[in-house]
């Protein structure tokens, strides 16, 4: 059985997961309408990835016999001044969610929940590729410095993106 704390705790993530879906959705539809499918196809999957990470915090909170309680997603951003700014979003935002993160296997490591710490750690290993990609492609969009070839280019490095399942949830199929 898990902590009142923790499930909240989890709870609380699961909203902030969504969150991010949404956020990366909103992205998606603003590169779209730029005429940029590749980027709306890395965000479309990142999308995915978000709504996986709200999914495998739920399945965890039920197998540890919590109860899921969903709550009110918040409006997200529609606008960015340019494809680098809603990187540079994607950046912070990482920052941030690695900061929840840490924060939850800090709870489970006060209540000595060494299952939930077992779960948490994917994510710490998880959060670190997501702010390793973000910076990539910031550092590409840096490089061509508004160069509109190197943009489509880069453009259509990020079309070739493909969604993988993550593990916790692959290994539930
Ligand atoms: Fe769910 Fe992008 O971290």
């Amino acid at each position: 059985m898990i902590s009142k704390r923790l499930e909240d705790a989890i709870n609380a993530q699961i909203n902030a997961e969504m969150w991010s879906a949404y956020l990366y959705l909103s992205m998606s539809a603003y590169c779209q309408d730029k005429g940029l499918a590749g980027m709306a196809n890395w965000f479309a999957i990142q999308f995915k990835e978000e709504q996986d990470h709200a999914q495998i915090f739920y399945n965890y909170l039920i197998s540890r016999g919590g109860r899921v309680l969903l709550k009110a997603i918040d409006a997200v951003e529609t606008e960015w001044a340019s494809p680098l700014a809603a990187f540079e979003h994607t950046y912070k935002h990482e920052q941030h969610v690695t900061s929840l993160i840490n924060n939850l296997m800090q709870i489970a490591v006060d209540e000595k929940d060494f299952a939930a710490q077992s779960r948490l750690q994917w994510f710490i290993d998880e959060q670190v590729e997501e702010e390793e990609n973000a910076v990539d492609i910031i550092n590409k969009l840096k490089m061509l410095d508004g160069n509109s070839y190197g943009l489509y280019v880069l453009d259509q490095e990020l079309a070739a993106r493909v969604y993988v399942t993550p593990s916790p949830l692959a290994a539930k199929a």
